[in-house]
This record gives structure tokens, sequence and C-alpha cells, in this order.
């Protein structure tokens, strides 16, 4: 792992390592994989304009996600289903942004409970960890996870809005996971006569969400609510006039409407609808130090990424998460 120097190695190493369907569920986007592509290709057309003769001999990467402290403005954003990448799963992946105090999004779709997770994370030394929640149908299954969130230590929810229906995939319709064994969805385990990955979120969304649910989701929970998944100014609106906190800027990494702009793209404007009324988060095709300092630039507090941890925990478990963090990090101090 020490010999990795960069986060496209991690990718090349999980794809040796990693049985094809879990490969191809990770790195796979929706319809042509356009906006998963132009999520990478956007950040490489951007330059940098650098100021000299500054004094840089002392460098602090430090920042604050609604007013608590981590250490770099690089998060882990949700991801399910981590224990088809690694055998300790999201655990791993806790203790790793734990240790170096790095934001940590925890996914509804995790396969150990939110409890393990946030206790293995605040262990570590984490500060700010928040819970993503796709909003079921049943809403009091969304009332009882929000709590429990709440109860675990969870600073924010983070409502995913882009996934009311599950992107056409078809990487993983061509090879289905199996959810088996230790596979299934540790936070609502009670709720899953489903096959695969796909087929267990084609059904757990509710389509009918609105922004008239946040007021009630905020009340239950009793949290601050960022809202993950716009891409326009009329929603950035929308999102503050209705209470949000924050605000990611993401296509859910391509993997949900192909031809939505990439990320980056759209930063911007969302960044001047806001006007400060929330704090602005980017993910997608975050893959260097210097994207990460890019969408610093166009005005986001911090930017979180996916599959580079992903790639990480394949290769290498926590070590690998982590990893991926201390090279980040360093990048982002050079
Ligand atoms: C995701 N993403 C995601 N988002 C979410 O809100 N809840 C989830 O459970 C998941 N699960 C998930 C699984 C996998 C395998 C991937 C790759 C992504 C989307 C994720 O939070 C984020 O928006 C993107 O991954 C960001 O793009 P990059 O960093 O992967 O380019």
């Amino acid at each position: 792992l020490d010999e990795f120097l960069s986060i496209r190695e991690f990718e090349d190493a999980a794809r040796r390592i990693l049985p094809i369907a879990v490969y191809e569920y990770v790195a796979g986007g929706a319809g042509d994989e356009i906006t998963a592509a132009d999520n990478v290709a956007a950040f490489a057309r951007y330059r940098l304009r650098p100021r000299v003769m500054v004094d840089v001999s002392e460098v602090d990467t430090g920042t604050r996600l609604l007013g608590e402290p981590a250490a770099l403005p690089v998060g882990l954003a949700p991801c399910g289903w981590q224990r088809f990448l690694h055998p300790e799963a999201e655990l791993a992946t806790a203790r790793a942004a734990g240790a170096g105090n790095a934001p940590l999004c925890v996914s509804t779709a995790s396969t150990c409970t939110l409890e393990e997770v946030a206790a293995a994370y605040h262990d570590a030394g984490g500060a700010v960890a928040w819970f993503q929640l796709y909003v079921n149908k049943n809403r009091a299954l969304v009332e009882h996870l929000v709590r429990r969130a709440a109860s675990a230590g969870y600073r924010a929810i983070v409502v995913t809005a882009d996934l009311p229906v599950t992107g056409y995939r078809e990487r993983e319709l061509r090879h289905v996971l199996e959810l088996g064994d230790g596979f299934e969805p540790a936070n609502f385990r009670a709720f899953t006569p489903h096959r695969s990955p796909l087929e267990l979120m084609e059904g757990f969304t509710d389509p009918s969400l609105t922004w008239s649910d946040l007021a009630w989701i905020r009340e239950t929970s009793g949290l601050p609510v960022v809202v993950k998944g716009l891409l326009t100014a009329e929603d950035a609106h929308l999102a503050v006039e209705h209470g949000a906190a924050g605000v990611v800027v993401s296509n859910h990494g391509g993997r949900q409407l192909d031809r939505s702009p990439a990320a980056v793209d759209v930063l911007e404007e969302i960044v001047n609808a806001v006007k400060g009324r929330a704090e602005v988060y980017l993910d997608g095709g975050v893959r260097r130090g210097t994207d990460v300092l890019i969408a610093l630039g166009l005005g986001a507090r911090a930017v979180f990424v996916g599959r580079p941890y992903l790639w990480g925990l394949a290769a290498g478990g926590e070590r690998g998460v982590g990893r991926v963090l201390t090279i980040l990090n360093t990048e982002i101090s050079n």
C-alpha cells in the first residue's frame, strides 16, 4: 500500500482483486456513463491561478463542517454495501476516517449498523459523522432510522434527493450482485426479501418525496438536514427555503441521471444561488488534491469522495482507506 502514490493505482489494484460483479457495481454509472466520465474530465479542464511569494512554511488543511472541526476538507461520501469490498466493511472505513478526522457520511444501505459505525468512527477520534437517508415509503421506518442516528451521535441527516428511482445501470444489470449471509442491509434487516442491491434500492426509496418532506425529517431527527444530489440554482434556492443547512452538489457519481452535468461545472452556479445561507459541498470525480483545491476555489466548503476510498477499502481495508486519505492530504498540502 505504501508504494501506491495516486488514487488511480488503487483502482487498478481493486480491479485485479475484486470479483467482476463487485468491480462493475462500484465503477459503473447510468446509461452511456457520459456523466460518470464527465465528472472526472470536467475537473481536468480547470486550471489553478497560482500566487507566489506567500509564506507557506505552515500549512493547515483543517476546516469546519456545520460548526464541527475536520482535519481535511475531504469527506467520505455515503456508499452502501461495503462488505462486498472487504470483510470489515464500513467499520474499516470508519476507523480510517476517524483516525484522520475526515468527515464521514454513513449510508442507509450500510452492512454494519449505524450505531457500530458511529462508535468505530468516534473511538478512532473522528468528529464529523453524518447519516445519509434514503427515504422509504414507510415513514415509520424512516422515523426509526433518523431517531437512531440522532441517539448514535450523528450530527446531520443527509437526504439523498437524486434517487426517486434507481438509475439504469447496465453493468449492474449484467453482473447481478447477490445479497447473502452477512451482506444484508444492517440498518433494516427485517426488510430484505430482495436479491440484489439494485433490486433492493429500487423498491426502497419513495418516488413521491418532495421538498415539503424536509421539515418533517428535521423535526423528527432534531438534526440539521443536508440535501445531497442537486445540480441547479433553482433547486439550491428551494433547498435553502426549506431549511437545508447544507447542500451537496452531486450527480451520484454519474449513477443516476446520465447526461446531467458534471458536478464541478455547476458548482459556481449553486454557490451564487445559495449566497452563504447554507454550506455547499461537492462530490463526483475528485481524484487528486488539485481537484479539491479547484472545488474550494469555486466556493465549496468541502468535498466528498466515493470510489477513491472504496478502491482503498478493497485494496487494503482500514489501511487502504487511510492511505487514500493520506495521499489526498499530501497532495492538498503540496
Ligand atoms: C454510491 N453513492 C451513494 N450515495 C448515497 O447517497 N447513498 C448510497 O448508499 C450510495 N451508495 C453508493 C455506492 C457506490 C458503490 C458508489 C460508487 C456510490 C454515491 C456517492 O455517495 C457519491 O455521490 C459518489 O460516489 C461521488 O462520486 P465519486 O467520488 O465516486 O466519483
